[in-house]
């Protein structure tokens, strides 16, 4: 089986952490990792692109193989992924081309990334290149299908093929329409594509009130054997290629003024849920999964789109800053368990079996080759919350049996029966198996259950074997005219029980309760117990060589090693260890701790202050602006006839913030003006007449699928009457472009201005012609900063002069207190430098957090760009939320030198719309971690 967790390296900035997201998932039971890539992450300009540091899809795929991870790639070109325009360039929005079609143009854009990416890719693949690339995925929830599609998606085909990719090509249904499979399903329904495997995406199960508050959710879908077949079935509309889920929810993205959704889908899609619903896709016979996110990371600079906030945490089983959520020590049970018993991966159904309660249902499943079994038992419906206890009689491969069981609401089981686990014989258990293996001469199992539940586990051997109980409390009883071993306990603590003769190879039965069982990891040939996190396990000679992590002092070790290993280190130390009667290596002293991490106080700081909107000022000199006339415009909405093409994309911005400047004569007309404008999620517009604010507008918000173009509406002050020229300057805070998830070429809705009608009330509109200028990032389309990429800056007046970098020079500006006294209308910068003295040995993720954690959202109006050592890391926005504390990433944050945090706060000028406390908090901090290398990038404008 492929167990898959969904990581996005482009949110995660800082490539040597890139191997600890991958260590943390293969703890975790994963064997294989989803990696999209983002088009647009990769290239400022038609022609140009960039794979290297952040961007080095080479490294990630190494990486992934040197940790023991296969790897899913899906290159698009279009990903979708909450990314700003789906993960396509700023520059393809200029396009006449109608996007994910065959039209030429558009073809051979996408042709410029594929024969890059898909090359790179190639260099990886398990059956032709150095790597563990297993599938390749070729665009993303295609739902047209006619005629351009198919040509297009057969284009994609062949262009992979073309650049070296051999791997099975795949493309991911969104829900299950049978779109898109391959010649061989031949079920009435399907579109038939190129493909050599169909998958299909599935975000079942509900989500959380809007109150963050459980909801019951849906009982879970059956996509496979148990479902209604046929091509919307799921994987029914492919008989012939394996069940597989390209995405099945593994949390659920949250919005812009929302009330801060990730904790409760981190358990609304958490403990419980993963074995419901994962469970009924193995039970379906799914036996290719993946988990999307996994690792969701941060959307930062301008990656995110108008659907999302900077945090992409998704409530994911690994969460933002790096921890393992509890939900990620469940995922580890359920992926040592479908990676330790093979038969899993083909399973068919089996005869019913009868169960006492009509309040829970047994799926029973057979491997055609082996007649193992696998019986999932769940409520019926199951996302029922009842406490049960039943009987289920069942014929096993080696009887008829009839066994007592229990089970609680929110709960599903992953039973086995007639299996063959290494040298043993298991005729069935009522715990479930965590992991097996062999240990020199024995074997190991490793069983659990829920804490104060009732198990039985049932084994074969020839003639009866001698059972020694070496902790914990276990009834046992040999059935010699079966020649069955049964073993009767309650779920507790950590039971160990060894068992010799029989005819068999010894085994040491481990049985624990599910949190004793939590504290396993599986890593290669050893078993291991207590740390936070094994991160490696590995025999050189006769030392076993561990690294991994503790969370807190007093974590003990256990280790079940090959025979010839004699010593163990830990994170390079070694580690006195002692031989116990399981066999087992145990730690003399627990594991040290992680030391005491103090972070400098900010609001004792002294930070540094300028204002940054000069573009408001008349006398400001725009003679090096874009004048706006004659660009071509392909987006969406377009200004009514006769007016000029404002919308930035047209000139080269893409992406950030854009400022205007338009010149009229005064009169009696120019009296209202209206701003049709596009910015995104949460997005804004602040307009100054004369170097006079005005007045700004935001787009609504607290809308999942938030409105991302408005109307912004003011009338003028009278000195716009007066004769001579008048100047506007309007700057625009656009939040991302749509992605293109309808193929409606959603991704061209304007950014920017789309048009400006200057008026008297009653009158005609755009009765005051204007003549307008934009700028945008410096550079536009040209890239100034290669380092960070298209999407670290905008074109704030501070970005352009190098404000957000360390070495700037900032000695001759003002200084000020944070929380700032005042506020000032438009832009103004604030910044400070501190330093980090996290201990070496330790692993912290340190956050920069706004004002009060515990509200969604701040009374005052104001907005922040956040730039740690120049990278834009996020967008704060006080009155909309929620997102209050940025997780910054060790390799962009220095935790043990210098920082240089630069914020550019942008608000209305009023009182009580003024920054409030910023503070440095550890979200994440163990002793351990990864080798973390500063990310190379200027610390200065070099152009
Ligand atoms: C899927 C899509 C992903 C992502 C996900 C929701 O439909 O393929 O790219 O958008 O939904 O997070």
């Amino acid at each position: 089986m492929i167990w898959s967790g969904e990581f996005h390296p482009f949110r995660l900035p800082s490539p040597d952490l890139w191997r600890d997201v991958l260590q943390k998932m293969k703890a975790s039971g994963f064997n294989a990792v989803s990696l999209y890539f983002d088009w647009g992450y990769h290239t400022s300009k038609q022609g140009q692109y960039d794979f290297a540091g952040i961007r080095d899809i080479d490294r990630v795929l190494d990486m992934a193989a040197e940790e023991g991870l296969y790897v899913i790639t899906r290159a698009g070109p279009y990903v979708n992924a909450e990314l700003s325009r789906g993960g396509f360039p700023g520059w393809l929005v200029n396009q006449k081309a109608k996007a994910r079609t065959d039209d030429p143009e558009y073809l051979a854009a996408a042709d410029e990334w594929l024969s890059r990416v898909n090359k790179s890719i190639a260099r990886h693949q398990l059956d032709n290149g150095g790597g563990t690339v297993i599938l390749h995925q070729i665009e993303n929830e295609l739902g047209a299908t006619g005629p351009t599609q198919q040509r297009y998606m057969r284009h994609l085909y062949e262009e992979a093929r073309a650049d070296g990719i051999t791997v099975p090509i795949f493309h991911n249904d969104a829900g299950r329409h049978g779109r898109w499979v391959p010649a061989s399903s031949q079920v009435p329904g399907t579109i038939e594509g190129p493909n050599d495997l169909y998958a299909f995406d599935g975000y079942p199960g509900g989500v959380c009130t809007i109150h963050n508050k459980l909801s019951k959710g849906t009982p879970a879908p059956d996509w496979g054997l148990y479902g209604p077949g046929g091509a919307d079935g799921g994987a029914s509309a492919s008989p012939h290629t394996p069940g597989f889920a390209a995405e099945f929810g593994g949390g659920w993205f949250d919005y812009w003024g929302s009330n801060g959704m990730y904790p409760c889908n981190a358990v609304q899609r958490g403990l419980g849920y993963q074995r419901v619903f994962y469970g009924t896709n193995i039970a379906n016979g799914i036996s290719i999964e993946n988990f999307y996110m996994t690792y969701g990371g941060t959307s930062w600079g301008w990656l995110p789109a108008p659907v999302v906030y900077t945090s992409y945490d998704y409530g994911a089983a690994i969460d933002e800053a790096r921890n393992l959520r509890p939900k990620a020590l469940e995922l580890k049970q359920l992926g040592e368990f479908v990676q330790a018993v093979p038969d899993l991966a083909r399973l068919e159904k089996a005869r019913p079996v009868s169960i006492s309660s009509s309040r829970v249902q047994v799926y029973h499943d057979r491997n055609p080759d082996t007649d193992a079994r696998l019986l999932f038992v769940v409520h019926k419906p199951s996302n029922e919350t009842t406490d049960d206890h039943f009987t289920i009689t069942a014929d096993l491969p080696d009887g008829h049996y009839a066994f007592p069981m229990e089970l609680k609401g929110q709960d599903a089981k992953l039973l086995l029966a007639g299996v063959n686990l290494e040298r043993q014989r298991l005729v069935y258990s009522t715990s479930e198996l965590q992991t097996v293996l062999r240990h020199s001469d024995e074997d190991i199992a490793l069983l659990y259950g829920r804490a104060g539940e009732r198990g039985e586990t049932v084994l074969r051997y020839q003639n009866e074997p001698r059972v020694t109980v070496l902790a914990g409390v276990v009834r046992f009883r040999w059935d010699s005219h079966r020649q069955d071993l049964h073993l009767n306990y309650i779920h507790g603590g950590l039971v160990r029980v060894r068992i010799d003769g029989g005819g068999r190879a010894p085994l040491l039965l481990l049985i624990g309760d599910t949190a004793e069982a939590q504290r396993f990891f599986r890593q290669g040939e050893a078993l291991d117990r207590g740390p936070w996190l094994v991160r490696h396990a590995f025999v050189s000679g006769d030392k076993l060589v561990m690294t991994g992590d503790t969370k807190s002092g007093g974590e003990p070790l256990e280790v079940w090693a090959p025979a010839c290993v004699r010593s163990v280190t830990w994170n390079g130390m070694p580690v006195a260890m002692t031989r116990s009667p399981s066999g087992s290596l145990v730690a003399d002293l627990p594991l040290p701790g992680p030391h005491l991490v103090t972070l400098p106080d900010l609001t004792r700081a002294t930070w540094r202050y300028h204002a940054g909107s000069p573009e408001a000022q008349p006398a400001f000199d725009d003679s090096g602006w874009i004048k706006t006339a004659g660009a071509p415009d392909h987006s969406t909405i377009r200004p009514p006839t006769g007016q000029p093409t404002l919308q930035m994309d047209a000139y080269g911005f893409h992406d950030g913030d854009v400022w205007y400047r338009g010149r009229f004569a005064g009169g009696a007309d120019a009296r209202h003006i209206a701003l049709h404008y596009g910015g995104g999620g949460g997005g804004m517009l602040q307009l100054w007449l004369d170097g006079e604010f005005v007045g700004e507008d935001e787009l609504p918000t607290g809308l999942a699928r938030p409105i991302t173009v408005g109307m912004a509406e003011f009338d003028l002050p009278a000195a716009a009457q007066k004769p001579g020229e008048h100047v506007l300057s309007v700057m625009v805070r656009p939040d991302g472009h749509n992605w293109d998830l309808e193929t409606d070429d959603a991704h061209k809705e304007p950014r920017g201005l789309i048009s400006a009608s200057l008026s008297h009330p009653g009158g005609e509109s755009f009765a005051v012609p204007v003549a307008w200028r934009i700028q945008g990032r410096k550079g536009g389309e040209e890239l100034i900063d290669i380092a960070r990429g298209p999407l670290n800056n905008g074109g704030l007046y501070g970005e352009r002069k190098g404000w957000s970098l360390s070495g700037f020079d900032d000695s001759d500006w003002k200084t000020a207190r944070v929380p700032a006294a005042g506020s000032f209308a438009g832009t103004a910068w604030y910044r400070t430098r501190f330093t980090l003295d996290v201990p070496k040995d330790d692993d912290a993720t340190i956050g920069i957090e706004f004002g009060d954690p515990k509200m969604p959202r701040s009374p005052g109006r104001y907005r922040v760009l956040l730039f740690v050592n120049g990278w834009n890391m996020g967008q704060f926005i006080a009155n909309i939320g929620p997102q209050r504390v940025f997780p910054i990433p060790p390799g962009i944050i220095d935790n043990h030198g210098a920082n240089t945090l630069a914020l550019a706060v942008t608000s209305d000028g009023e009182s009580g719309d003024a920054l409030e406390a910023v503070r440095l908090v550890t979200m994440h901090h163990v002793r351990g971690g990864v080798p973390v290398a500063m990310v190379e990038a200027p610390a200065r404008l070099d152009r």
